[in-house]
């Protein structure tokens, strides 16, 4: 049986207790996060539950396929290593797609962990918001892959929330039929929900979530340090 929002919220409510964070005014955010860090930092010390949060296996019509989720804080600053380590992919140009406030908060410690190792690195981004998940921001990404001539073996990596990964994901899912991608999730709904089970897509002017396909990252990273820059109305709106 795969990985399933429940799966990972069971495992995420292991590690704290929301209301302990209750009746906070302007530091709710932020202490909540540090704590959170803290207490996956500490965990990851604990054999059992270090297994239980870094490896899922997700099956897709029967094909087993596993996605390595690496949970830490400060791992944005070593996805070069994670890529490198990699027996799932060798690339030689990686794609960052993100947007603009995501990429001007973490996009910089992405690109210098990609560039210590030899990659060439392309980044694009896309505009802020719900309604860019589209056929026209779609293109927009798979031309650019096309034009900055990316092969079968490169790679795609979606820096921010769900918009993002799932127009990412998308892009690496149909450009050349699908080249590997890699997610990075940066608002809790992410985190703990659109980020691990390889559902990618876009919208439709009728609908939500109307075009896409399944298209399993085999790595995602994790870093609870970037809920510290969430607004708290997406915080919440991730809470399980
Ligand atoms: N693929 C799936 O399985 C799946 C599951 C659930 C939801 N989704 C999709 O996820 C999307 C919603 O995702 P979301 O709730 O993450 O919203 P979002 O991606 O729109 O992000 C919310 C806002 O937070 C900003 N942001 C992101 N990370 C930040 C950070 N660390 N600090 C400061 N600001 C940050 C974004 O720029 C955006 O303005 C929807 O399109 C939904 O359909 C997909």
């Amino acid at each position: 049986m795969g990985a399933t929002h429940s799966h990972v919220c069971r495992a995420h409510s292991l590690f704290y207790e929301p209301t302990r964070f209750e009746n906070k005014t302007e530091n709710w955010n932020h202490d909540f996060v540090l704590e959170f860090t803290r207490l996956l930092r500490d965990v990851r010390t604990r054999h059992e539950f270090t297994f239980l949060m870094h490896r899922f296996q997700i099956s897709l019509d029967g094909n087993k396929r596993t996605s390595t989720i690496s949970i830490g804080g400060g791992l944005r600053r070593e996805l070069g290593t994670a890529i490198a380590r990699s027996e799932s992919f060798k690339p030689r140009r990686v794609l960052l797609i993100s947007n603009k406030r995501v990429f001007d908060l973490y996009g910089k410690d992405v690109i210098s962990s990609l560039k210590r190792q030899r990659l060439q690195i392309f980044e694009w981004l896309m505009p802020e918001g719900e309604r860019f998940k589209s056929f026209r921001v779609l293109e927009q990404a798979v031309m650019f892959l096309g034009n900055n001539g990316f092969e079968r073996n490169d790679l795609v990596v979606a820096l921010g929330g769900g918009v993002v990964g799932d127009l990412a994901g998308f892009s690496a899912a149909v450009y050349l039929r699908g080249i590997p991608f890699i997610q990075v999730p940066t608002t809790l709904l992410a985190q703990i929900d659109s980020s691990v089970g390889g559902q990618t897509g876009i919208n439709l002017p009728v609908g939500m979530n109307m075009v896409g396909a399944f298209h399993q990252p085999p790595l995602v990273v994790i870093d609870p340090e970037t809920l510290l820059t969430l607004p708290k109305r997406e915080l919440v709106s991730g809470f399980c």
